[in-house]
């Protein structure tokens, strides 16, 4: 039996750990956490976090083979293997503000387990950290002088919220970076042993510390750059009549560019794109290479105009006023199947509807408590409703900020009636069906594609 300790109860430690569990029921795995209303929920039958298949996996583990714990230090003493997951947001202060990872969670943490630690001990980078983490956390962990000696490994997550079980249950790969050195081989064994359990060998990747490190960054720059490079061109089809799922459809049969990841969309969200992406500017920065730091920044700021687009667009189209109107926003969750509001366009969208004094009502079936404490500071000027068909009662318009596929379910007839007239529709997930909306007297305005309108000022911005 192997004791494993998880540090951080979040997305990352939380949804992998009772996988790891499941697949490993004669090893002992513990989750610990300093916030001790979120550990309280992992031992309950609400669970902090939505995530498709992961109640039934924690129920099966749960008091068997994984543990929930705030006694990090009597668990530390414990654990031959410890993953660390927790946050690494973007700094807010000092050098780097803005773009560089706040690593001083990750430090206290290192700190914390050489100082409860009686022997030697496998450290796992789960968090996604700087490329050359690792050498800080072996300068910091074996500067002990008391004969205990650690490995640093570097096991980045590549799951997607909403589909982080089935990710976990069938990896597209796993990657392990360690030192090449005995004892960090025999420690990069290990680990390949426990994913090995279930994951075939050949989708187990062994790397050097850095190109592991770096790896995720790149993964998820490369992923976020699919999404700004569409939604470049969704505004360009908005210009020419081209229509952008026909030209997503064109281009991803080539198998060379593929087909998964080119939706065009309000925008991305979720907590990784845009730090991970800030992280390696500012890496690219820090090495020298201005002119690579520029060209990844350019997916944020792609984003960010995506998003200002979009809600730009609205108030064009709504004769150039929403002030005083209500707007029925669909969807908060930063993507479906979620109920994480992290960078979720939702909430830019909300913020500058908000600044044109539009009345907001966000709806959403899981994220409305989470999109409650992001817009705290709108106390009052927003209404949540967890019923879309009372959000949009004696609203001008809906705009489609979430794919949930309950919102394609719809009575939009019904919706259509208690709407003030005339009715508009914006889908910033190009998830309805256009044309029956139209047909229903809508006013529809998708992304990437002309407008469906009986206006003569069809909405397109003014230049
Ligand atoms: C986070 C980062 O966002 C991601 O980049 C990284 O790859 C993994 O960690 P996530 O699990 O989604 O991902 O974060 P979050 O839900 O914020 O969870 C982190 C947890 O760590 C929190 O529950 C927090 O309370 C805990 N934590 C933080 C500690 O237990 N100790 C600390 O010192 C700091
Ligand atoms: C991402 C990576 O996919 C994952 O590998 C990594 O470990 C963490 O970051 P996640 O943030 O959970 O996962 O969601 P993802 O499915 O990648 O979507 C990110 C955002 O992009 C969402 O807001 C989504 O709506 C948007 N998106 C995705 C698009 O707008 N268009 C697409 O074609 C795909």
């Amino acid at each position: 039996m192997t004791n494993i300790l998880c540090i951080g109860a979040g997305y990352v430690g939380g949804s992998t750990m009772p996988i790891l569990a499941s697949h490993c029921p004669e090893d002992r795995f513990v989750v610990v956490d300093i916030n001790e209303a979120r550990i309280a929920a992992w031992q309950s039958d609400q669970l902090p976090i939505y995530e498709p298949g992961l109640e039934e996996i924690v129920r099966q583990t749960r008091g068997k083979n994984l543990f929930f714990s705030t006694e990090i230090n009597r668990h530390i003493a414990e654990a031959e293997i410890i993953f660390v997951s927790v946050n690494t947001p973007t700094k807010t202060f000092g050098h780097g503000a803005g773009r560089a990872a706040d690593l001083q969670y990750w430090e206290k943490t290192a700190r914390q387990i050489l100082e409860n630690s009686t022997s030697s001990k496998i450290v796992v980078e789960k968090s996604t950290l700087p490329v050359r983490t690792a050498e800080a956390m072996e300068r910091i962990l074996n500067s002990n002088g008391n004969g205990l000696h650690f490995d640093v490994l570097s096991n980045p997550e590549f799951l997607a919220e909403g589909t982080a079980v089935s990710d976990m249950q069938s990896p597209s790969r796993v990657l392990i970076g360690g030192r090449e050195t005995e004892s960090g081989r025999m420690a990069v064994g290990k680990l390949v042993d426990l994913y090995a359990r279930w994951v075939p060998l050949e989708r187990i990747i062994t790397t050097n510390l850095w190109s592991s490190e770096l790896s995720k960054l790149v993964a998820n720059a490369f992923l976020a750059q699919r999404i700004s490079s569409i939604n470049s061109i969704s505004a360009l089809c908005e210009k020419t009549e081209a229509d952008i799922s026909e030209v997503a459809n064109a281009i991803g049969l080539d198998q060379r560019i593929g087909r998964r990841f080119l939706q065009a969309s309000v925008g991305f969200g979720g907590s990784c794109f845009k730090k991970d992406i800030l992280n390696l500017v500012y890496l690219c920065e820090h090495y020298g290479l201005p002119e690579v730091a520029r060209y990844w920044e350019q997916v944020v700021l792609m984003n960010e105009y995506q998003e200002a687009r979009f809600a730009a667009n609205m108030v064009a189209s709504m004769f150039n006023t929403v002030a005083g109107k209500r707007i029925a926003l669909f969807g908060v969750a930063f993507k479906a199947n979620t109920s994480d509001t992290r960078e979720s366009p939702a909430l830019a969208v909300c913020r500058a509807l908000l600044d044109e004094r539009a009345d907001i009502v966000i709806t959403d079936p899981y994220a409305l408590e989470n999109a409650c404490q992001d817009l705290k500071d709108l106390e009052g000027r927003i209404t949540y409703e967890i019923d879309p068909y009372a959000a949009s009662s004696n609203a001008h318009a809906i705009a489609i900020l979430t794919e949930w596929s309950q919102y394609a379910q719809l009575d939009y007839q019904r919706i259509h009636q208690s709407m003030v007239k005339p009715a508009f529709l914006f889908d910033g997930r190009n998830l309805l069906d256009h044309q029956k909306l139209y047909q229903l007297g809508f006013n529809v305005y998708p992304i990437g594609k002309p407008p469906l309108t009986r206006l003569v000022n069809h909405g397109l911005t003014p230049a």
